[in-house]
């Protein structure tokens, strides 16, 4: 991406799902960043089929995958004409696993590659995919889907993303690829692995070129960018330097952590990065936490940065995937003042602290959460343990507690794990129904939440990414938009 495309504006990647491709491509077209969540997208792909496709989009983006067949399998297995009948549980898909079987490798990547097709339709603007680093095994043939689709950015945080580069550079040239999964504790040192000429050449296809898209890491600390730079396999493209206000996982406060009295982790001056060094680094930088306010966009670029990320004014804006009901709710919360954001140590099994917004009838009433019993049927949250005979096996400390304990857990690390798979998928919708009850669902948000006040209108009807985007560059440079 030539430098001077690059956005002011990055619509910060929201899973699961709430940053769907008509959202990323109202701001992509717009002249900024759009950015699709890849996180879970074969959950939520299937799932959307299941629901019937409606418009189609799916079924016209999948015709143009390019590997005869996939199309077909895919629909034969999960598209529902008309949608599932009222109570049907969702058809489940496989567990993410270290070698993933030949159906799972379509579904990753035709789902990958059908996001980033639609949001990129029709238009020349940018769109990037957004991947969490501790969601490890579904990242090569997704990344592989998306870069199949012509994606400009991959944007990766939640964990150390130093061979993502390298990766990217390999996968470009069509050459097979590892990532070595992070060490969670389980003690294990295997890789996972994704060969594209073997993915094409065993369904008879000749894939076609795909080119490098920019890699942007996802930090909060100066520490971990100099960290990358020197140690990443190939070209780092740009920073989002994200701090702790902001909505979804946040990185762990530096040093032993302390809580409050609402049991949240205390952060300090300490928990910052220091744009010195971003400055030093020569990278473009973008910041990230309650920007969503054209003095801290002006702020921003004064300190040097390219502009900002934003995500919670658009996670409750009409084109979000959020569930119309879960919208409405925050926006009540937010007109009376009621708006609370927790940042809870505990609820994410990746172990980071997450935002929560407390809201009734969701997982964050304790009473909820408490009733609901424990399944682990998404796991995307999985992470690797050597067994005793030498092989791996994968836990989730938000399993049933049993299963967690048989598996060599620590019934410690079970403590307050919410399910962000079951809970954050239901969030937009597409919640499992099981045994006469639908999922719970959670909501994320920064702590600027009480923020979206600027944007709700009176009526109640949702306001639009293209508002948020013009609120933001008011005032801001003309040569530094894209607009
Ligand atoms: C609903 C929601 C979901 C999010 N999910 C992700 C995610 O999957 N991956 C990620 O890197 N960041 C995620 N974020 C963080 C955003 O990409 C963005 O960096 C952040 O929201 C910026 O701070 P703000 O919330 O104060 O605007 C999420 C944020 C929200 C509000």
């Amino acid at each position: 991406m030539a430098a001077a495309t690059l956005p002011t504006i990055i619509q910060g990647g929201m899973g699961i799902g709430v940053s769907h491709w008509p959202l990323a491509r109202a701001v992509s077209l717009r002249g900024q960043l759009g950015v699709v969540s890849g996180t879970a997208l074969d959950a939520v792909f299937a799932r959307r089929l299941q629901d019937g496709d409606v418009g189609g989009h799916l079924r016209r983006a999948l015709s143009r995958f390019p590997v005869p067949g996939v199309a077909e399998r895919l629909l034969e297995r999960y598209f529902i004409d008309g949608g599932r009948l009222r109570g049907e549980p969702y058809r489940a898909t496989p567990l993410p696993t270290l070698q993933p079987s030949a159906h799972q490798l379509e579904l990753l990547i035709a789902a990958n590659f059908v996001e980033v097709f639609l949001a990129k339709d029709g238009h020349e603007g940018l769109i990037g995919i957004n991947y969490l680093r501790k969601i490890e095994p579904p990242t090569l043939p997704s990344l592989f889907g998306a870069m199949l689709a012509g994606v400009d950015v991959v944007l990766m945080g939640a964990g150390i993303p130093t061979t993502i580069p390298g990766t990217l550079d390999r996968l470009a040239q069509g050459l097979a690829v590892e990532l070595p999964l992070e060490d969670q504790g389980g003690g294990t040192e295997a890789r996972l692995h994704f060969d594209p000429q073997e993915f094409g050449a065993s369904r008879g296809a000749t894939l076609p070129p795909v080119a490098r898209p920019d890699f942007y890491a996802i930090v909060s600390y100066d520490s971990l960018a100099t960290m990358l730079c020197r140690k990443a396999n190939g070209r780092i493209d740009g920073f989002i330097i994200e701090d702790y206000t902001a909505g979804g996982h946040n990185a762990r406060p530096r040093g032993p952590m302390r809580l409050n009295e609402r049991r949240e982790p205390i952060f300090g001056p300490r928990d910052g990065a220091d744009l010195a060094v971003f400055r030093q680094l020569g990278i473009p930088f973008w910041l990230a936490g309650t920007r969503a306010h054209p003095d801290r966009v002006r702020e921003a670029i004064q300190a040097g940065a390219q502009g900002v990320q934003v995500g919670t004014a658009f996670a409750f804006c009409a084109e979000s995937a959020m569930r119309g009901d879960l919208k409405q709710l925050v926006y009540d919360a937010v007109r009376s003042g009621r708006a609370d954001v927790l940042t809870d140590p505990l609820a994410s099994p990746a172990g980071l602290p997450f935002k929560v917004v407390q809201l009734d009838e969701t997982l964050a009433d304790q009473a909820l959460f408490e009733a609901r019993p424990r399944h682990c049927d998404l796991g995307y949250f999985r992470h690797a343990y050597a067994k005793g005979n030498g092989s791996i096996g994968w836990r989730c400390p938000a399993e049933p507690v049993d299963d967690y304990l048989q598996r060599g857990g620590r019934l410690e690390d079970t403590h307050g794990r919410k399910c962000l798979c079951n809970a954050l998928i239901a969030a937009i919708g597409l919640g499992q129904h099981r045994n006469g009850h639908d999922e719970p669902p959670l909501v994320t948000a920064g702590q600027g939440l009480s923020e979206v006040a600027r944007y709700i209108r009176a009526d109640g009807q949702c306001y639009t990414a293209g508002e948020v985007i013009d609120d933001l560059l008011t005032g801001v440079p003309a040569a530094c938009t894209n607009d």
